[in-house]
């Protein structure tokens, strides 16, 4: 159900959970103090209560009072990269932030959205939790039809017409230990992006030796169809690129020009739900593309989306 920005900030107001529009996904969003509006969320999506929330914010200063300690480089970043599709991890004074929505870590995620319809509703209701609003392990969604698809007609959700980025944040975190920035989620920003701040591109670790937090275990982003590699011989649907061809027996289901990673990532969630909504039981994916970049978000989600069940 489409509502205004007066009405979403009245609903999140009174308790409620509202589908938000940003400029990477769309959010469920609920306010940060309200512990009954974010369990509402966890229950909504099916999501495992370790995996902690994002909180979103409409201006710089909001950030301060949650900060236990201000990192090397945070201002510079945040000065670069807000509005914008960059989630930062920061240590927080634990009694600020709710257990459930940073479940129970010593720190919290924080990011200000780009898209403008978010940040008006933000400055009237204050900060935020918003994690992607689609149902807990499957791909994120970047329409309002989306959020309608996985909540139902009569959910509430303020429309803000396509996402331009159309994947999710790309997420930072402060390493106190060794003193540096790591990437905790590949996204819509390039790591390569955060050279020149500082002065390397942060490398991630491998998640299944040491997750920052459970959530990152989960299966995310994924159709009910099997995806494989292409191969010589393709009968089926294809997702790949508009200037390569797949043979007489493909069906494209196209992610753009083998040249534009922007298009793709942004093409890619409504083609994994295209999947699901035409009973497609398997698809091949073309993963020849360059491993940097935005490719390595689109590799990313593909091998998420994929499961490791003997596909990409
Ligand atoms: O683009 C986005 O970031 C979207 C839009 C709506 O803003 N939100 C989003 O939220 O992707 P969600 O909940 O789907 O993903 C949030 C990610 C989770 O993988 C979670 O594990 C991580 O952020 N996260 C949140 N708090 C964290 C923390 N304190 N430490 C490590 N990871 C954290
Ligand atoms: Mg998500």
């Amino acid at each position: 159900m489409r509502i205004s920005v007066e009405e979403a900030a009245k609903l999140l107001i009174s308790g409620k959970v509202v589908g938000v529009p940003t400029e990477t996904v769309y959010g469920l969003a609920a306010c940060v103090a309200n512990e009954f509006a974010v369990a509402d969320i966890y229950a909504l999506k099916g999501r495992p209560a370790n995996n902690p929330l994002i909180i979103h914010l409409s201006h710089f200063e909001q950030i301060y009072p949650y900060l236990k300690e201000i990192p090397p480089h945070f201002e510079v970043l945040a000065k670069n990269f807000w509005p914008g599709s960059l989630t930062l991890v920061l240590p927080i004074k634990e009694g600020e932030v709710p257990m459930a929505v940073r479940a129970g870590l010593s720190t919290a995620a924080f990011r200000i959205p780009k898209h403008e319809l978010a940040r008006r509703l933000i400055e009237l209701t204050g900060p935020l939790v918003m994690p992607s609003a689609n149902l807990s392990g499957s791909p994120s969604s970047t329409t309002y039809e989306h959020v309608e698809s996985d909540f139902g007609e009569h959910f509430p959700v303020l429309d803000g017409g396509p996402c331009h980025r159309g994947v999710e944040s790309t997420i930072l975190y402060w390493q106190n230990e060794e003193k540096n920035w790591k990437l905790a989620r590949l996204g819509a920003i390039a790591p390569e992006s955060f050279k020149c701040i500082l002065g390397d591109v942060p490398v991630g670790v491998k998640v299944e030796q040491a997750p920052l937090c459970p959530g990152q275990l989960y299966r995310h982003y994924a159709p009910k169809a099997i995806l494989k590699r292409i191969s010589d011989d393709i009968q089926g649907v294809v997702i790949g690129f508009d200037d390569r061809d797949y043979g007489e027996g493909g069906r494209l289901l196209s992610l753009g020009n083998s040249n534009d990673p922007e298009t793709a990532i942004n093409r890619l969630y409504a083609i994994l739900r295209r999947l699901d909504q035409e009973s497609v039981t398997e698809a091949y994916v073309d993963m020849n593309f360059p491993e940097i970049g935005l490719w390595m978000t689109l590799r990313e989600r593909l091998e998420k989306a994929a499961g490791g069940r003997d596909g990409v």
